[in-house]
């Protein structure tokens, strides 16, 4: 085949054909199958480890050097070059979507893709939506309009315009030219009965759309919350405000590098931005079709899109070059972004349908988080409140109705199970909560779904670290007490680990551990987060105990268990009470602005309010971070409720 070569992908049977010297991680992303990336193909994170089964590679990048493989044998994809046909097994662990495709059925492969996820309940969320009546951003009113003669001869345009101000109460205008073409064989054509879609912007009502008939009954949208790992999606039917689903997916930017710095430095590459681009709008792309097909939903009903991500998502959604988000001094694009066509950014909905985008406040304070704050109804309330959305990043917001100040903590992934050895994203099968029996060292825990377990996520890592203290097998170094006796603390292949699942009763092939590493992770991630909630509270001059309510946001998994986090200290040592664990607050958010017009300039008003505070800029910041990289915190009175916080 000339230079060019077949590759079969195992277990799903897939076939791309490639240039020679294509690696085999970018001929794994052809076939549409993304394998963790954590480094972005550098050749040093390992995780996207494969097996050659048959065939001849040739090692490139950091491997340069090494002899041609041939096959069998493991090789890292995105250092091994095609050079002949192969055939290729990719082990679950190297799968972006953390799982085997389920037998041999095409269609459960897709699904396979997608994990259902209960939301957590979102009280305050909820509030909100009953506290504000719906109305959505999109409307479809069906129109039977006077056919025009010699007495009544306004134009065509006009005609619809004054028969939707008739039947609504509301002025209306288009700026669509494609309308403006169309209309006038449109309306002949069916009688003039039309059905217009109508986007209730800021300032004034735009018909969107004009289709002949009654499609007045079917108006559906789509909320989005694009994560730099994962991205949730829910369809929501519009005109009784009913979420109909909600799926999550992995983003396979991952594929390109695991955090927000190195997608912009690989946005740079030629190809980059683009690249980056169609593997968010793929993902999109994917759900919205897999979300039709369940629901018997036509693409041609759904009029919006509502998504809230981070600056850096949102810049390579609409395919704007991000490069100055990391370029001191940290000036993004654009922070609010106007009502655009989905199409222009590579969304696949109804022609005419438009997509808004959660305004954000700077470079690393995007839309999620106003979003999540809309959701939370910080900015409504008298009380001050704090809202920690603890992501691939930890995002923090502090304020009330009169002020609010903002700061992102560089927190890694590591609640997110992302560069941990055997962490998982809050999906079936991953560890979500967990006891260690104090005499035996016997495990006890849940998994989402009651799967067997496949690895660990947030708020099963959350209670780990908690259950080792307590039982001593831990210090609060975060090293493992190397001289007690138990079967599960052993010496591994990187330094002392403990055994939290044998293999015997997980669903992967190995016994599924911790390790000093990862607990030297998560206790970097704490106290990132930890040391700028005390950061923003001494600018302040406030105190933890002066905040009403601390509401706790994430991908954690739908189990937080608030005592463990304060028990590691994740977060103050305050009244439990105060503490409202939200979910996916993104979401919420983004949800809540499709279905309350209002709320799009509320959100674009709270986020003009909100300072941003430079943790970096802060010459305490980093003395404050030191003394938190301890269990749960070097000074031992901040958690007085912690008891082993207070032995020696
Ligand atoms: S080692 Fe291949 S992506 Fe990191």
């Amino acid at each position: 085949m000339g230079n060019k070569h077949k590759v079969t992908f195992f277990p799903d049977r897939k076939v791309v054909v490639v240039d020679a010297g294509t690696t085999v991680l970018s001929a794994a992303l052809s076939a549409q199958i993304p394998l963790v990336s954590i480094c972005g193909g550098e050749g040093v994170c390992g995780k996207c480890r494969v097996i050659v089964k048959s065939g001849t590679v040739e090692a490139c990048g950091r491997a340069k050097g090494a002899a041609r493989a041939d096959a069998p044998g493991t090789v890292l994809a995105c250092q091994a070059l095609v050079m002949s046909d192969l055939s290729v097994e990719i082990p679950p662990e190297a799968r972006l979507d953390g799982s085997a495709p389920a037998g041999e059925d095409a269609d459960l492969r897709r699904k396979g893709l997608f994990e259902r996820i209960e939301e957590a309940a979102a009280p305050e969320a909820r509030f909100q939506e009953r506290a504000v009546a719906l109305a959505p951003v999109v409307t479809k009113v069906y129109l039977e309009l006077p056919a025009p003669d010699l007495n009544d001869r306004l134009s065509d345009l006009e005609r619809v315009c004054r028969g939707f101000a008739r039947k609504t109460g509301v002025g209306v205008d288009t700026s669509s030219l494609a309308n403006i073409r169309e209309l006038g064989p449109l309306l002949r054509s069916c009688d003039w009965k039309v059905t217009v879609t109508v986007l209730h912007g800021t300032e004034n009502a735009q018909i969107t759309a004009i289709e002949a008939g009654d499609r007045s009954a079917r108006p559906y949208a789509f909320v989005f919350d694009i994560g730099t790992t994962t991205i949730s999606g829910q369809l929501v039917e519009c005109q009784q405000g009913r979420v109909l689903g909600t799926k999550v997916t992995y983003n396979r930017q991952a594929t390109f590098g695991s955090d927000v710095i190195t997608r912009i430095i690989y946005a740079q590459a030629p190809d980059g931005l683009e690249r980056l681009h169609a593997a968010v709008a793929d993902a999109l792309n994917e759900m919205i079709e897999a979300f039709c097909r369940e629901h018997g939903v036509d693409l041609n009903d759904v009029s919006a899109v509502s998504v809230a991500g981070n600056t850096t998502m949102i810049h390579l959604l609409l395919k704007i070059d991000p490069r100055h988000i990391r370029q001191e001094p940290y000036v993004p694009v654009a922070n609010v972004i106007p009502q655009v066509r989905a199409a222009d950014a590579g969304i696949k909905i109804g022609p005419h349908g438009v997509l808004l985008c959660a305004p954000g406040v700077s470079s690393y304070v995007g839309g999620d988080i106003t979003a999540g704050v809309l959701a939370c109804g910080i900015h409504r309330s008298q009380d001050v409140s704090v809202l920690i959305d603890i992501g691939t990043n930890g995002e923090i917001v502090l304020g009330n109705s009169e002020w609010m100040i903002s700061c992102a903590a560089s927190a890694g992934p590591a609640f997110e199970g992302s560069g941990m050895s055997c962490g998982l994203r809050a999906v079936r099968g991953a560890l979500q909560a967990c006891r260690i029996d104090p005499k035996t060292h016997e495990v006890s825990f849940q998994t989402i779904g009651n799967d067997k377990p496949r690895g660990i996520c947030g708020s099963g890592y959350i209670d780990l670290v908690r259950a080792l203290l307590e039982t001593h097998l831990l210090d609060k170094n975060g090293r493992f007490h190397q001289e007690t006796k138990s079967k599960r603390l052993r010496r591994g292949r990187e330094g002392w680990e403990f055994v939290v699942v044998w293999q015997r009763e997980a669903a992967v092939d190995h016994d599924i551990t911790v390790t000093e590493a990862d607990i030297d992770n998560l206790k970097r991630a704490k106290a990132a987060i930890y040391s700028g909630l005390a950061t923003l509270l001494r600018h302040m001059d406030m105190t933890a105990t002066d905040v009403k309510r601390i509401y706790l946001a994430g991908g954690f998994g739908t189990a937080l268990d608030i005592e463990s986090a304060v028990q590691i200290g994740l977060a103050p040592d305050v009244e439990r009470g105060r503490f409202v664990f939200m979910g996916n607050t993104s979401l919420a958010g983004a949800r809540l602005r499709l279905l309350h017009r209002e709320l799009i300039k509320e959100t674009q008003t709270l986020a003009a309010n909100m300072t941003y505070f430079e943790l970096s800029a802060d010459p305490q910041y980093m003395d404050e971070y030191m003394a938190a990289l301890f269990f749960p915190h070097t000074e031992a009175t901040r958690f007085p409720s912690v008891r082993y916080a207070q032995s020696r």
